[in-house]
C-alpha cells in the first residue's frame, strides 16, 4: 500500500516534469488535466502534493479507504477527477486556487463518515482533497490545549492526549474513526456532553483556507465566521486546516458499564424509564447512552438449542466520571429498574473508556484508537432528529414492530441535559 502510493506519486511527478518540457512547444494542445496539474505544481510552495488520477493504480483503494457508507462504493457513484492527499497547507491552498481557476468543485474529506458521502462525491466534475495525511496532533498540557489538524480522527486525539496525561480528556463522539474536520464543525457530541457540552464548545482557535486561498485564523476570520464553523459545518466557508481545542479534566478512574436487555427482559419498560432519567434526572458526570437493535436469541432447553427467536435488544452504555461504588449508589436511587450491579461495572482510565464506549470488547488495547480501519464498514441510510418529549410505551412498541420487519434497523439515542443545556448558543460564549 505504502509503496504503491509512493510509486504512483513518482509516476505523476515524472509526468508533470515531462509536461513542462512539452508545454514549451506551442503546437501542443493542453488538456484540462494537464492544465490543472501544472497550476497545482506552480502554486505548491513546498513540493507537489501526492496526487491520483483515475488511471493511477491505487486510485480506487485511496478513494475507498475512508468511505464508511458502502452504498457509495458502487461503480455508479461519481468519481473525482483527482484525489490529492496533501501534507502541507500550501498544497491545499494550491488545490483551492487551481480548482477555482479551472471550474472544478472541491470536496474535502477528513474522516469520511459523512452519512451521505458528501465528502467524496458530487454531481459535477470535482477534485477530492483527502486529509488522511494531514493529521498532526500537538498536545500542550501546560495550557490545556492541543492543535489538531483536520484529518486526525477522534481516536487519535484521545490517544495523543492520554499519552501526555491521565487526567485530561476531550468531550467528543464515541466513534473513534470519525474525523475532527467534519465532526467538530458539525458540533460533535459524545458521552461527556452532559459534563462539558459539545466538542465545538471547546474550540479556542481555528485555521481555514477561504475561496480566495487566504489562510485565516480566529482573529483574521472574525467572530461571526468563527461562530459559524463551530456547528454550521465548515464546508460552506472554506477548508478547515486545524482546530485549537481546549482539553477538559477527567478523573484518573472512570467507570463503564454496558448492559443489554431484550424485550423478554423488560426492554420496553427500561427504555421508557430511561427517557425520563437519563437526560434530566441524574448528575452531569453520568451519561447513559441507548442503542436499540434486533438480535437473534437462542432458545435453550437444558443446554440444547431448540430454536431461535428474533427480538428487540436495548443496550445501555454508561460512562460515569467517578468510581463504581458511587455510580451504583446513583443507579440504585435513580434507575433501580436496570438492576446494575458491581459485576456490570468496570473501572478504568478515561482513554480506555473511549475504547469500550466505541463498542470494543473488554481487554481491547488502546492502540486500536490509532487504527483507522478497525471500524467495520456497512451500507446504511441514517437520519437524525431531536426528541423533545418522551415516546410513550405504545410508541416504542410501534417502533419495535417496524424494527422486527427490517433487516438491520438501529436506533441510537444520545443524552442531553446537564452542561450542554446551560451553554448559550449566542456567539462569544466562553467556558471556563
Ligand atoms: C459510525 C459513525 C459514528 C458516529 N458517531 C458520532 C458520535 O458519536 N457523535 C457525533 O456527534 N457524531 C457522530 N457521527 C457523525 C459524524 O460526527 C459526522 O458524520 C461527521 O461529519 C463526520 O466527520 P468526518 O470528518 O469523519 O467526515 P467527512 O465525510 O470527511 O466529512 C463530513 C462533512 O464535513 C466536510 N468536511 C470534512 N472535513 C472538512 C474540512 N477539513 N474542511 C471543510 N469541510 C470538511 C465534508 O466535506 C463533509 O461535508 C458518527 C458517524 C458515523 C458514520
Ligand atoms: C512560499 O515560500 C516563500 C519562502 O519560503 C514565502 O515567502 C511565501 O510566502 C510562500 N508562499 C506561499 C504561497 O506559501
Ligand atoms: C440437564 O442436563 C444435565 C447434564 O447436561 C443432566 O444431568 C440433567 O439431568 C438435565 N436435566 C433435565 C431436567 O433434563
Ligand atoms: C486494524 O484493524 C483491522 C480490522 O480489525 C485489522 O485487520 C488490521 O490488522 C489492523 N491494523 C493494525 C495496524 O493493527
Amino acid at each position: 500500500m505504502e509503496s504503491t502510493s509512493s510509486s504512483s506519486f513518482v509516476i505523476l511527478s515524472a509526468f508533470i516534469i515531462s509536461f513542462f518540457l512539452l508545454a514549451s512547444s506551442p503546437s501542443k494542445a493542453l488538456t484540462q488535466e494537464d492544465n490543472f496539474l501544472q497550476c497545482v505544481a506552480s502554486h505548491s510552495n513546498q513540493s507537489m502534493p501526492q496526487l491520483y488520477v483515475p488511471k493511477s493504480p491505487s486510485f480506487l483503494s485511496v478513494l475507498q479507504s475512508s468511505i464508511y457508507n458502502l452504498r457509495f462504493t458502487s461503480p455508479a457513484t461519481p468519481k473525482p477527477l483527482f484525489i490529492i492527499t496533501p501534507n502541507h497547507e500550501s498544497q491545499i491552498r494550491a488545490v483551492v486556487v487551481c480548482s477555482k481557476k479551472h471550474g472544478l468543485k472541491i470536496t474535502v474529506r477528513s474522516g469520511g463518515h459523512d452519512f451521505e458521502g458528501l465528502s467524496y462525491r458530487a454531481n459535477v466534475p470535482f477534485v477530492l482533497i483527502d486529509l488522511v495525511n494531514f493529521r498532526t496532533i500537538d498536545v500542550n498540557i501546560k495550557d490545556n490545549s492541543a492543535w489538531v489538524q483536520a484529518g486526525a480522527t477522534l481516536g487519535e486525539v484521545y490517544y495523543r492526549i492520554a499519552e501526555k496525561s491521565p487526567v485530561h480528556g476531550f468531550p467528543a463522539g464515541a466513534c473513534h474513526t470519525v474525523g475532527v474536520g467534519g465532526h467538530i464543525s458539525g458540533g460533535g457530541f459524545g458521552l461527556m456532553v452532559r459534563k462539558y457540552g459539545m466538542a465545538a464548545d471547546h474550540v479556542l482557535d481555528a485555521r481555514i483556507i477561504n475561496a480566495k486561498g487566504e489562510i485565516l485564523d480566529r482573529k483574521t476570520m472574525g467572530e461571526d465566521l468563527f461562530w459559524a464553523i463551530r456547528g454550521g459545518g465548515v464546508t460552506s466557508f472554506g477548508v478547515l486546516l486545524a482546530w485549537k481545542i481546549r482539553l477538559v479534566p477527567v478523573p484518573p478512574t472512570v467507570t463503564v458499564s454496558t448492559m443489554a436487555k431484550t424485550l423478554e427482559q423488560g426492554a420496553t419498560e427500561l427504555v421508557h424509564k430511561w427517557q425520563s432519567v437519563a437526560s434530566y434526572g441524574v448528575p452531569d458526570k453520568l451519561s447513559i447512552a441507548l442503542h436499540v437493535g434486533v438480535v437473534d436469541t437462542v432458545n435453550n432447553n437444558n443446554g440444547t438449542r431448540i430454536g431461535s427467536r428474533r427480538t428487540i435488544q436495548a443496550t445501555f452504555t454508561t460512562l460515569f466520571l467517578g468510581p463504581a461504588a458511587q455510580l451504583l449508589q446513583v443507579m440504585e436511587k435513580k434507575f433501580p429498574e436496570l438492576g446494575m450491579k458491581q459485576e456490570d461495572c468496570k473501572e478504568m482510565r478515561w482513554v480506555e473508556s473511549t475504547v469500550r464506549t466505541a463498542g470494543f470488547p473488554d481487554g481491547t488495547l488502546v492502540d486500536i484508537l490509532l487504527n483507522r480501519s478497525s471500524l467495520p464498514k456497512t451500507t446504511f441510510k441514517a437520519k437524525s432528529d431531536f426528541v423533545t418529549r418522551s415516546i410513550p410505551k405504545a410508541g416504542l412498541e410501534g417502533i419495535w414492530k417496524r424494527f422486527l420487519k427490517e433487516e438491520r434497523p438501529e436506533l441510537v439515542i444520545g443524552v442531553w441535559g446537564g452542561r450542554v443545556n446551560r451553554i448559550s448558543n449566542i456567539r462569544l460564549h466562553f467556558l471556563t
